[in-house]
């Protein structure tokens, strides 16, 4: 077995290979022979463990994720995870893959697919809320997709957004950045808006008028009660697209709307049948895109790390 590390990943992948790993995810997720069931969630106190299971033709597998919050305050990663990659005519494990890396590439890539097929072509202004370690992938990968003049890092610790601006201006040398903690006024300046905090309240309260054309990519919600979109901002929108429908049941920024009548159910829209009608659909006034994320985008992204390793002459060989 291919015991896979965070460097591995860095030097086995370019970043904008895993955009059509998920392209592919997408391609396959309505498939007879794709097999993912909705994820688990075990709840601990304020600790979550995550079960991700899940079949594609070629391979099986299992992530493992762990998100404990208070590691905020310990200067730990709250999202820790390993991924367990098997053969799919055998059964046979074939790597143990570094979960936390895997996870934060391939949510950069879901975010750059779906800025790619459906921001405005000309947005020059990326703002994203939550400076933390999926900031930093979206950022990365997000820029590949639209040519940005300018990122604005925001976070309700000013400190952070200082530390990730400048961990990102090292990468991506051209791009204009600048650190807030203004929310507000992130999106007041913004095209496209990522939102990547663990937070249980909407992360802004801009004036609905204000967003006209905004773009909006929300990761962070992934329990019922758990929201950083404001709920008037829902009152703008006629549809909202979502990696998976299991988003209706499993986060607040899903369900409190669907609950409050301010969306309907045909409102929610998987994104697979966007990709899968191979058009860009660039939309010309606001529109949110919800991802919760789901174990089919880590096999299509773990099967990529795994085959581009074992090319490459990358990882080490254990025997179990
Ligand atoms: N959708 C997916 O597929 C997916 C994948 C990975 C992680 N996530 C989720 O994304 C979120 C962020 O993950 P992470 O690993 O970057 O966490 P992190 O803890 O490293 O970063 C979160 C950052 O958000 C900031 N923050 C919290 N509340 C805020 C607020 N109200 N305004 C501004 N900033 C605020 C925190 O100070 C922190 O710096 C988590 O909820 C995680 O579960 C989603």
């Amino acid at each position: 077995m291919l015991v896979i590390s965070e460097q591995d990943i860095i030097n086995a992948v370019e970043p904008i290979e895993y955009i059509s790993a998920i392209e592919k995810a997408y391609v396959i997720q309505d498939k007879a022979t794709t097999n993912i069931p909705n994820r688990m969630h075990i709840d601990n106190d304020e600790n979550t463990l995550l079960v991700m299971p899940g079949f594609i033709e070629s391979v099986f597998g299992t992530k493992l994720v762990s998100l404990f919050p208070k590691n905020l305050e310990k200067e730990e990663p709250v999202l820790k995870g390993v991924m367990v990659l098997n053969d799919a005519g055998t059964g046979k494990p074939l790597a143990i893959i570094n979960g936390n890396k895997l996870t934060a590439m391939r949510t950069g890539a879901v975010g750059a697919t779906a800025v790619k097929y459906l921001a405005p072509f000309d947005s020059k202004t990326l703002g994203i809320i939550g400076a933390g370690v999926q900031a930093y992938h979206q950022a990365l990968l997000i820029s590949t997709v639209r040519p940005f003049q300018k990122i604005i890092i925001c976070d309700k610790n000013l400190s952070k957004a200082e530390v990730l601006k400048s961990g990102l201006q090292e990468r991506l040398g051209n791009i204009g950045i600048t650190a807030t903690n203004d929310s507000n006024q992130t999106i007041l300046g913004s095209d496209v808006i990522v939102t990547a905090t663990s937070s249980y309240k909407p992360v802004f309260n801009t004036n609905i008028e204000n967003l006209e054309k905004k773009y909006f990519f929300a990761i962070g919600s992934y329990k019922p009660d758990m929201q950083e979109v404001p709920l008037p901002v829902y009152e703008k929108l006629d549809k909202v697209y979502v990696d998976t429908l299991h988003a209706k049941e499993e986060c607040g920024d899903i369900k409190i709307p669907l609950e409050k009548g301010m969306i309907k159910d045909e409102d929610v829209i998987p994104f697979s049948s966007v990709l899968t009608s191979g058009e860009l659909l660039e939309q010309s006034s606001l529109c949110l895109f919800k991802s919760v994320g789901m174990s089919l985008f880590d096999l299509t992204v773990a099967e990529l790390i795994y085959n581009s390793a074992k090319e490459k002459g990358l990882g080490q060989e254990v025997k179990i």
